[in-house]
């Protein structure tokens, strides 16, 4: 059984996708439907889900919006390249590495992963380091919970990520655009802080593949490139892992890499951001400490300098 029909809700349990199937009809109904072809997005079953308390009230961006505006290097630089590209991209099957300092190392595949996992839709803020921002109906579920399952050792301190290697269908990493694999990593308390999830689709369908099919990490207080996509290796260890963009430019870019509107980028400022989808004179927004997840975050950075960890 293929992971994305496998669910172990009640179907009582599960969110009606009337809200999501009257915006489908819309989208639509204004030409969704040839956008959907024309990007390269399969017919694809809908997920069963359940809502979740974190979910942000905020109004979610379009799928076009979430699906034609992406970063996404390995298939190329400008933002329309992963939609372009992406679908060049093999992710059956789809086995993930979990290594290091853990009790139950070993190669998993989606079915392992996903096995007696409820998935959740959390509705998040999405603030990339170049300020702009979206809303995206993520479905997945707590990264902790993954983690748990595979029994972290006493010493673990940091969880490293990486995405695959595969030029053949990523014609990004033809090219030294960054240091492949594109690498991230966390904290294991910020891994295991409830608010991280392994997401695994977005608005009600498996992940789209120019957002990181078929498995990526969201982390909405933290600056979007930390949200790495496409994950195909989960080591646990003891040190600081090296991160892409830090190792690119560590001036600009710090391992921690919360959202800050008081620490601005080297070359702008990230007091404000920009919605996207706002319209062409829609104005800019302030930015919100941790992005606007202080309350469920501001304690795991207690009596740190964060201009100093940035
Ligand atoms: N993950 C990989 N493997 N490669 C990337 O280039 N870009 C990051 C992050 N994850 C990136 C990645 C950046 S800079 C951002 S802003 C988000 O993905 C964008 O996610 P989205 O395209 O789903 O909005």
């Amino acid at each position: 059984m293929p992971y994305r029909f496998r669910t172990s809700l009640k179907s009582s349990d599960v969110t009606p996708k009337s809200a999501w199937m009257n915006r489908r009809a819309l989208l639509a109904g204004a030409g969704g439907a040839a956008f959907a072809g024309a990007i390269g997005l399969p017919a694809r079953a809908e997920l069963s889900y359940v809502k979740s308390p974190y979910s942000t009230q905020a109004e979610p961006n379009s799928l076009e919006d979430i699906t034609s505006y992406n970063n996404f290097y390995e298939f190329g630089t400008g933002k329309d390249d992963p939609a372009r590209h992406a679908h060049q991209l093999t992710t059956e099957p789809w086995p993930v590495k979990i290594d290091g300092m853990v009790g139950k190392p070993g190669t998993y595949d989606m079915d392992d992963i996903l096995g007696g996992v409820t998935l959740e839709e959390r509705i998040y803020r999405f603030r990339c380091v170049e300020a702009w921002s979206m809303v995206i109906p993520w479905i997945g579920f707590p990264l902790a919970d993954l983690l748990r399952r595979v029994e972290p050792g006493p010493g673990a301190k940091y969880v490293a990520f990486e995405t695959l290697v595969r030029p053949e269908e990523m014609p990004g990493q033809r090219r030294a655009i960054l240091d492949w694999p594109y690498r991230e990593g966390l904290r294991l308390d910020e891994a295991m802080h409830p608010l991280t999830i392994l997401a695994t689709g977005l608005y009600g369908d498996p992940m789209p593949k120019q957002n990181g099919a078929p498995i990526r990490l969201v982390v909405p207080w933290k600056y979007g490139f930390k949200s790495i996509k496409s994950i195909v290796r989960i080591t646990l260890t003891d040190r600081e892992p090296p991160t892409t963009w830090n190792m690119q430019n560590p001036r600009e870019y710090g391992f921690y890499s919360n959202v800050n509107p008081e620490v601005d980028h080297p070359r702008w400022s990230q007091a404000t951001e920009r919605r996207i989808g706002g319209g062409l004179f829609s104005s800019r927004q302030p930015t919100l400490m941790f992005n606007g997840y202080g309350e469920e975050v501001a304690g795991l950075y207690a009596g740190m300098d964060l201009t100093k960890h940035y």
